[in-house]
């Protein structure tokens, strides 16, 4: 499949090189285009060395009325062989280009004679990126249908912290790969995820917990927004960034997480619990710090609300799936749980193997599906799997459907 990149003038753009690696990564030929402003901060031949493919920077280079008479226009022609278009960074100046519909240079011009999806990935200084002009601009070209990846927040090149900066490359990617899959089938859908430990207070100052880092719910999330869905993402304390374009509802306790997703249950379509929530708490913290004697001490502790039960009760016909985190007994253990709770489906894995699960980009796992079907899922990217569990929740529903 190919992809072309275009790069606009902005500090952020030598990461779009590592964006061309990814991509090629993924399987896509890269034909890259720089602005002229781009060429003042990478240059085409780095584009070139790394996609082995010419790096097109202006829209009259070498043409001669020979030329392109003999061959077909050339951003007509790129714009007709290649499947998706990637602008990353997406300058302020360039969406406004876009926006307007100006067509004063080869990326201009190029995005207007494209068809297909297109991706931006907007990054500049946060005055820019809130000023009323970018954000109506940007807003049309949403309303176009064109996919935004990001901004991020963080530490900006202009010495100011705040959103602007370019997203993560492997989200842009992801973004990319979905669009260029014409991947819009959750288009509609509002997915409720839950993701993360919970925190359970002691005391003021301690708190029980467990070692879920939220990477497998925030890569549902960023795979339900790629897909189109309209993602509501209820998150335990966790230290990685939420993907971009997603409703982020931060929690601490279990009670908290149930509150949250029962006060949204209304309004989804579809509800994943991948968060690890503390099955016990203390039910009365006292107000003050635990003092240490000599003496052992036990806590007391009382189990905590069963969301997946409660949303299972709740459910209606929207479709749920639950987790199942286990060191033993997966398949029947995720089995028991699936009708326990009335789950569509429950997605088990081994919590107890080197290089997957807990904290790791990694994971494996089985579906456990209501319509007795299961599936196995080998080793793969959290985000992989993230796609592959939305592709069997869309087919089961279909099913479940079906047969009603
Ligand atoms: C050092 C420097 C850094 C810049 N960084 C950005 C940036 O991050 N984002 C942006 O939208 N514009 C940035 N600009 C401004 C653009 O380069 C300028 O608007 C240019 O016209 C964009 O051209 P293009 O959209 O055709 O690539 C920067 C300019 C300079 C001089």
């Amino acid at each position: 499949m190919n992809a072309v990149l275009g790069v606009g003038g902005g500090i952020a753009a030598y990461k779009a090189a590592e964006l061309a690696r990814v991509l090629m990564r993924q399987g896509f030929t890269v034909n890259t285009v720089l602005t002229r402003s781009a060429c003042e901060f990478i240059t085409p031949l780095t584009f070139a060395a790394l996609t082995g493919r010419k790096t097109i920077t202006d829209l009259f280079a070498n043409r001669s009325a020979e030329e392109v008479l003999a061959s077909s226009v050339e951003h007509i022609q790129v714009a007709r062989e290649n499947s998706v278009l990637v602008v990353a960074p997406a300058t302020a100046d360039l969406l406004a280009k876009f926006a307007h519909g100006l067509a004063d240079d080869f990326l201009s011009t190029l995005y207007l004679a494209f068809t297909g999806p297109v991706v931006l990935a907007p990054a500049m200084n946060t005055n820019m990126w809130f000023h009323p002009a970018t954000v109506a601009n940007v807003a049309a070209l949403r309303a176009r249908g064109h996919r935004i990846a990001g901004p991020d927040a963080g530490d900006l090149a202009c010495g100011t912290v705040g959103e602007g900066r370019l997203a993560e490359i492997e989200t842009i990617a992801a973004v990319v790969a979905a669009a260029a899959l014409n991947r819009n089938d959750l288009s509609g859908e509002v997915v409720l995820i839950s993701a993360g430990p919970t925190q359970e207070p002691l005391d003021p100052v301690r708190y029980i917990t467990n070692r879920s880092s939220g990477k497998m719910g925030y890569a549902l999330a960023e795979a339900a927004a790629a897909r189109g869905a309209r993602v509501i993402l209820v998150s335990g304390p966790v230290h990685i960034p939420p993907p971009p374009g997603v409703e982020v509802v931060p929690v601490r306790t279990a009670l908290e997480m149930r509150d949250a997703i029962m006060g949204r249950l209304e309004e989804s379509t579809i509800i994943i619990k991948s968060a690890a929530v503390a099955d016990y708490h203390v039910a009365n913290v006292p107000a003050q710090k635990i003092k240490k004697t000599a003496a052992r001490m036990s806590l007391d502790l009382d189990p905590t609300p069963d969301i997946l039960a409660e949303a299972g009760a709740r459910k209606g016909d929207r479709l749920l799936i639950g987790f199942a985190a286990e060191t033993r007994d997966m398949v029947s253990e995720a089995k028991r749980k699936l009708q326990m709770k009335k789950a569509d489906m429950v997605v088990g894995n081994f919590v107890n193997v080197a290089g997957t699960g807990f904290e790791s980009d990694w994971n494996e796992v089985t579906l456990v599906m209501s319509t007795g079907e299961t599936a196995p899922l080998a080793r793969a990217s959290k985000r992989e799997i993230a796609h592959s569990i939305f592709d069997h929740a869309l087919r089961l529903r279909l099913a479940l459907h079906a047969s009603q």
